[in-house]
């Protein structure tokens, strides 16, 4: 189970600072962004002689024909076929050539390499991710789940299926290739490659709601040997059993039942926890928490992450607009648009959620 924490955090396996992707559709490691790139070329390229073409006309006629009361008028004419056919000639050419370029682009980038193993099922919903690997079975049978972070290998495409629970939303990690919407009932699938490893930004790029703008997450590219063993490790992956006494198995007993007698929610009816009965499929699968590089789908990272977990579980709605997490400080919260009372944990039971949650 350490080997599933290690495996998922890249820095931990690797031992180096993990490299974070400056955010750019300049970003050629990936081939949607290649063919792209190789597509402007061509259309820079006629923009820049045409460009020089029509400046150097425009700056002959200027000093060829300035007024010289010297010189002869020059010779009148109206109209010239010759020289017509060939200003209409010109952009037609250019025009066709550019066109046949982008349908060969259309081709080389939208089939999605149907060997492909690698694959993720990504749903959208406000305001979060969840991406489901199929193909990478836990132990009893159920895809490995994670939310907000998305574990892709480098150097060959994963095809990506997306969907949305909701609302329209906006898939979008530009390093990685083109945006794509996921539309509730309508499934997207694509492919996204890289040749680098290094985490990758991914925002919602269709305005959703409330906290759109907090709707981020990550694709973490591995080298091959290392998704192979993000691959068994996840598999293979079971959450530990907290030592009995202990804050975390204190906080694990909160997690799996909650507290009836003060109306606090059980987290296991929202939340899953792999080779834990924790099962629920409302919130984000929670296996590997302990490995995130965020929280609240990217509001918050590192150390702020850490410093935000208490006040996300005490009252998740008020530090993220749109949250619909239950709170626990007794505080109100929407269901459903009614204004409803939130269970109540001490500071010291949250903490011991927190302590369950970081293990
Ligand atoms: Cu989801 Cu914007």
């Amino acid at each position: 189970s350490r080997l599933a924490l290690a495996a998922l955090g890249l820095a931990a396996l690797t031992g180096c600072q993990e490299s974070q992707q400056t955010l750019t559709i300049g970003d050629l490691a990936s081939s949607y962004n290649r063919e792209m790139w190789n597509l402007s070329l061509w259309a820079i390229a006629a923009s820049i002689v045409i460009f020089v073409g029509v400046s150097a006309a425009l700056f002959y006629t200027v000093f060829r024909f300035r007024e010289d009361n010297n010189k002869e008028e020059p010779q009148q004419f109206h109209g010239n076929e010759k020289l017509e056919v060939f200003l209409v000639g010109i952009p037609v050419v250019i025009v066709m050539v550019l066109s046949i370029l982008s349908v060969r682009t259309m081709a080389n980038t939208n089939p999605v390499d149907k060997s492909s193993t690698d694959r993720v099922e990504a749903l959208a919903m406000q305001f979060w991710w969840n991406f489901a690997y199929p193909n990478i079975k836990s132990p009893e049978g159920a895809a490995v789940t994670n939310g907000n972070e998305m574990v892709v290998p480098t150097g060959r495409p994963t095809t990506v299926v997306l969907n949305s629970r909701d609302v329209v939303h906006e898939f979008w990690a530009p390093n990685l290739g083109p945006q794509r919407q996921a539309i509730p009932g309508s499934e997207k699938i694509w492919n996204i490659d890289t040749d680098r490893p290094g985490v990758y930004q991914g925002n919602c790029n269709y305005l959703c709601g409330a906290s759109h703008a907090n709707m981020r997450f990550k694709v973490i590219a591995l080298p091959d040997a290392e998704y192979k063993a993000f691959a068994d490790a996840a598999a293979n992956y079971a959450a530990p059993t907290p030592t009995p006494g202990s804050a975390e198995a204190r906080g694990y007993e909160l997690f799996m039942k909650g507290k009836p007698e003060t109306g606090a929610l059980a987290c296991a009816a929202c939340h899953r926890v792999q080779g834990t009965p924790a099962a629920g499929a409302a919130g984000p699968d929670l296996s590997f928490f302990g490995t995130r590089r965020t929280l609240g789908a990217g509001m918050w990272e590192g150390e702020k992450a850490q410093e935000m977990l208490i006040p996300w579980i005490k009252h998740s709605p008020q530090v993220k607009p749109g949250s619909i997490m239950p709170t626990y400080d007794g505080s109100t919260y929407l269901v459903n648009g009614k204004e409803t009372k939130g269970g109540l944990l001490t500071d010291a039971e949250i903490g011991d959620v927190a302590a369950y949650l970081r293990t």
